[in-house]
């Protein structure tokens, strides 16, 4: 059995497109490997969010994680500033990454370019703090993005100059492979991936009221319409045709690519089709959300059995790091 690990900053309410790229997976893994999911709190503080704000999300988070399937009794479920060895481990590991290679990471590059004005220390050792997350329980897999491949890389890079440096502790780390079973869900507002951008109107959260969801999903951007049968598909009405492949049955979805391959596709009829298939198809999420949240003391006790069951195995990892590098 493979040894996995996966987190997710919390930096909004769950939508769509997290459901279908990492949540799915860790349902799936959950099955089949031993694994460690976790709400990334401290990753979220680069951009500095108001501690009532940090602190309601990650709770929110968590109880979204669980209202979608994650199971505390098949998958160790935690918080990771719950682990202070984390904390420990990433001050050892900074001792062990180069300046030059973090200033290359692509993510890096791109916040330098987006936000020039708060290029912290913490924001260029953001691979560091990932790395530590992944190895503090030895993994060797982890379920990721493209976006994220880099920094699976220079795991790989620290743990090698880690385990000359002290001795073979660690294995490296390598991306869990889905082969196609990755799926992509585009926004709403006719390009690139739901959550891009930060406004909300091109995101459909697994919480949201169904009258929002219906709001939203009218005002999605969608074009002119087929000025005659056998025209291509715009960008913005593939997007739609997407996201209802995965919330709409195989049916619905061949008959509006039908009726616009005709060219008498009404959008209007569209949308209140996809709008109410992802009433339907978020409503168990919704309720569960609903039902969790009304129970805070039940979320607290998952928490903290999760925070022991995690903590157990980053303090394994932690004495074992500490007699090697002469920390006792
Ligand atoms: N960097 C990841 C993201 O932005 C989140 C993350 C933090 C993560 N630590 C991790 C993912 C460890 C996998 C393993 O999506």
């Amino acid at each position: 059995m493979e040894r996995v690990v996966s987190g997710i900053r919390p930096t909004g309410p769950l939508h769509l497109g997290n459901y279908f790229g990492a949540i799915k997976n860790f349902l799936l893994l959950q099955e089949r490997e031993e694994c460690f999911f976790f709400v990334a709190d401290w990753h979220s503080l680069t951009t500095h969010p108001k501690p009532e704000n940090l602190k309601k999300r990650t709770e929110q988070l968590l109880i979204e994680m669980l209202a979608c399937g994650i199971d505390p009794e098949k998958a160790t479920l935690y918080v990771q500033s719950d682990i202070r060895e984390i904390s420990e481990l990433y001050l050892y590991f900074n001792m062990l990454a180069y300046k030059g290679e973090l200033e290359r990471v692509a993510t890096f590059k791109e916040k330098i370019r987006k936000h020039a004005n708060n290029v912290n220390a913490g924001l260029l050792t953001y691979p560091v703090l990932m790395s530590v997350d992944i190895i503090i329980h030895k993994a060797t897999k982890v379920p990721v993005g493209k976006d994220q491949e880099q920094h699976l890389e220079m795991t790989r890079n620290f743990v090698n100059r880690f385990n000359h440096l002290y001795g073979p502790l660690f294995p490296e780390p390598e991306a869990y492979n889905f082969g196609n079973e990755l799926v992509k869900i585009p926004g709403l507002d006719g390009s690139g991936k739901m959550g891009k951008s930060e406004g909300e109107k091109n995101a459909v959260f697994l919480g949201e009221d169904p009258s929002s969801i219906i709001k939203k999903v009218k005002r999605a951007v969608t074009d002119s319409g087929p000025e005659r049968p056998g025209m291509p598909v715009s960008e913005p009405v593939q997007n739609l045709f997407d996201i209802m492949k995965q919330v709409s049955d195989p049916a619905t979805l061949a008959f509006f690519k039908e009726e616009y391959a005709q060219a008498r596709i009404r959008y209007g009829d569209l949308k209140k089709q996809l709008a109410e298939d992802i009433v339907k198809f978020t409503a168990p999420i919704r309720e569960k959300i609903r039902e969790l949240s009304a129970n805070p003391a039940s979320i607290r006790e998952i928490r903290e059995a999760g925070a022991a069951r995690a903590g157990e195995s980053a303090r394994k990892t932690i004495e074992e790091v500490r007699a090697l590098i002469g920390i006792d």
